[in-house]
């Protein structure tokens, strides 16, 4: 943990911020919990008796077709919950409504970017993935077996998750911006069998070639035995003869049935890769029965889910949020998802509140950053729609400034709809710190009180209660249902970076304090990852892509805060003694990066240096790097520098 420096300077920004917001008493009215007592009792139950307590959740808000033998498990810091019981998520998330009302209700309602609308109802639903369930299965998949998915925002990308999720294959999504060396090493990490992308899709009006990064990405995945292609842009593509297959020629045979397999509770259901510290992205392990039941009760309480609302989250299925609050959580409580295809701001500024408008969202789930890219195009937008129909907001993914917290609360949910500030993390699978809407007073820039299970620890490093406004690492002390079981292929490294760090408890990487009610404020990463625009990044991630160029010797990458985007990227790069800098260095540079990972790790600051700062064990001490970038200046700590002439030269460089 090298940058605990970071901690201080963001407690500071928020530590004066004492405006407190009462519950919306019509709103209240109708919510399931009656009053914030209910909620502290409830909360009580679930710390003091938690197999009881998850016990009766299960009960009521899943259909297992066995019955669990064993509430919980721990054993070598991998959880099990419902052990002897059977499900299946795609059941949960259709079937059981087809019983119901909601048979005919929409389950998806889509927007591509050019403006086309579908939808699909719970019974449609059913059918579109029992197809492409039926599908998987003709191409030889079965239970266990992985399959990638890299697909833009369109309904198949839904429908192929749940079909997966139907037989028993494991999905491992890849986000859509990410580059063809990425989904290579994550198809090769999971050992997938199958991948399932499309032609393009739209983004700010142009098409993303996503058929041809799959293609670079399939000359080194020897375990990829078939690529299935949906239609989407239309444009021309390569299809390689015996491996790639169309979607929509492939499913036309298949039936519109499929059974939903019993599948133990701990059946592994996908794997999400994300950065950590060090090394490549790990692919994070979540399981059937826990994860379902997280996600679904999440969803109930803290969305307030009723049949009549349309609910948005904006987030893309290649992330944790997109997994459970796009797709798991809400279908599970049979509510209608609407989905947006393309960039929020094309092609008017007003897109996001045309839409709202237009389908009349009722929920609105999305990052801090977006909203503060909002406020800079200013009032109007938002001003020239009717958003009456919305009821609830919510925000996820970094911390929000107060400022954007009011704009929010203000103009868009014109001082009448709750907002819920919720904190978690693809590890913890679902929400974990979050306002309960209707009864928890928020302060803008709290993500307030832990939901249901968890029982968060502000701590010290040696694992002592860190006391006082200065806060410390936020960690949790027990296991809780949704959270991932494994880093997949390396147990050790899940125990050693979660477990370990603070002995005993889960440690989450970010840094938190708690004010005199109870409230967490959350801080911001304290380790070497990056949060941009709401997109996790790992330093050394980037640092060894760059390393890759030929020009580079050595690189350290840091963030520094970003008005918009939360944290923009610096990355001071020494060169080798042979390369001239030249012009178009840098933007060679940067292009490398980006082709590596993709757009969302694209340096905003490339600075060349002639040493970087090391300690005497030869670390590179990027707090130094870090205040440089942020502050122009160094004036931290120095003592452990090895060799103080590269402080000059780094001022130097900063002030030519
Ligand atoms: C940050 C996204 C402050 C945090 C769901 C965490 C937040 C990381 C919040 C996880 C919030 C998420 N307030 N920070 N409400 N929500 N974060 O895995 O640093 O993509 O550790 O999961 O985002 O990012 P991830």
């Amino acid at each position: 943990m090298s940058n605990k420096g970071s901690l201080e300077v963001s407690i500071d920004s928020v530590l004066h911020e004492n405006r407190k917001f009462h519950p919306n008493k019509e709103f209240a009215k109708n919510y399931i919990l009656k009053d914030l007592n209910v909620y502290k009792k409830l909360y009580q139950s679930s710390i003091k008796n938690p197999k009881a307590f998850w016990e009766k959740m299960a009960i009521q808000n899943i259909v297992f077709f066995k019955k669990w033998r064993t509430v919980f498990k721990w054993k070598d810091y991998k959880a099990e919950w419902f052990t002897g019981g059977t499900l299946n998520v795609s059941f949960n998330c259709i079937d059981r409504h087809l019983i119901t009302e909601r048979k005919n209700k929409a389950a998806l309602i889509w927007e591509g970017e050019p403006g086309e609308t579908r939808t699909i109802t719970y019974q449609q639903l059913y059918s579109e993935v029992s197809r492409c369930a039926n599908m998987l299965k003709s191409l030889g998949l079965k239970a266990g077996d992985k399959a990638a998915i890299y697909m833009p925002l369109i309904p198949e990308a839904v429908i192929a998750m749940l079909a997966c999720a139907r037989i028993g294959v494991v999905h491992t999504v890849v986000f859509g911006g990410f580059s063809s060396n990425s989904l290579r090493d994550r198809i090769q990490d999971s050992n997938c069998k199958l991948l399932i992308t499309a032609d393009g899709g739209f983004r700010k009006g142009t098409s993303v070639k996503m058929k041809d990064m799959a293609d670079e990405a399939c000359k080194e995945t020897p375990t990829i035995k078939n690529v299935v292609v949906v239609k989407r842009t239309g444009e021309k593509v390569n299809m390689k003869l015996g491996r790639d297959v169309w979607w929509h020629e492939l499913i036309v045979n298949e039936s519109n049935q499929c059974e939903a397999i019993p599948l133990p509770s701990e059946h592994p259901l996908f794997i999400l890769y994300t950065s950590g510290t060090t090394g490549k992205p790990k692919g994070l392990l979540h399981t059937t029965a826990g994860y379902l039941l997280g996600t679904t009760v999440t969803t109930k309480y803290l969305f307030d889910i009723k049949d009549t609302d349309i609910y948005w989250c904006t987030a893309d299925v290649g992330w944790i949020t997109g997994h459970s609050y796009v797709v798991y959580g809400l279908l599970s409580n049979g509510a209608t998802v609407f989905m947006y295809e393309g960039a929020p701001t094309y092609p008017e500024a007003d897109r996001f509140w045309k839409m709202i408008a237009a389908h009349r969202i009722t929920i609105l789930y999305t990052a801090p950053t977006a909203i503060r890219s909002f406020i800079r195009l200013g009032n109007e937008g938002p001003l020239k729609h009717d958003l009456s129909s919305l009821r609830l907001l919510g925000t996820v993914g970094e911390p929000i400034n107060p400022e954007a917290w009011i704009w929010y609360h203000e103009v868009i949910g014109k001082k009448k709809c709750p907002i819920i500030d919720t904190w978690w993390q693809t590890e913890t699978g679902a929400i974990m710190i979050s306002p309960f809407p209707g009864i928890t007073s928020t302060k803008p820039g709290s993500a307030t009180l832990p939901f249901f299970g968890v029982e968060p620890a502000i701590l010290n490093k040696d694992g002592t209660p860190a006391k006082g406004t200065k806060g410390g690492y936020l960690c949790i002390k027990k296991p809780w249902p949704h959270m991932a079981r494994t880093i997949y292929g390396d147990h050790e490294r899940f125990k050693k970076t979660y477990w370990k760090e603070i002995d005993g408890v889960y440690f989450t990487g970010d840094g938190a304090h708690q004010d005199r009610d109870g409230y967490y404020w959350i801080m911001g990463r304290v380790d070497d990852v990056i949060n941009v625009s709401g997109h996790r990044l790992g330093t050394m991630e980037i640092e060894s892509a760059a390393v890759q160029h030929p020009s580079i010797a050595e690189c350290a990458v840091v963030g520094r805060p970003d008005p918009i985007r939360g944290q923009g990227i610096v990355a001071f790069v020494t060169l080798k003694k042979s390369v001239a800098v030249n012009e178009g260095l840098k933007d060679d540079i940067s292009k490398f990066i980006t082709h590596e990972i993709g757009n969302l790790a694209r340096p905003d600051e490339i600075r060349f240096t002639e040493a970087l700062p090391k300690t005497r064990s030869g670390k590179i001490m990027r707090r130094l790097l870090r205040e440089l970038a942020t502050t122009g200046t160094i004036k931290g700590d120095t003592t452990t520098l090895e060799d103080f002439s590269v402080l000059e030269k780094l001022r130097e460089k900063d002030e030519e």
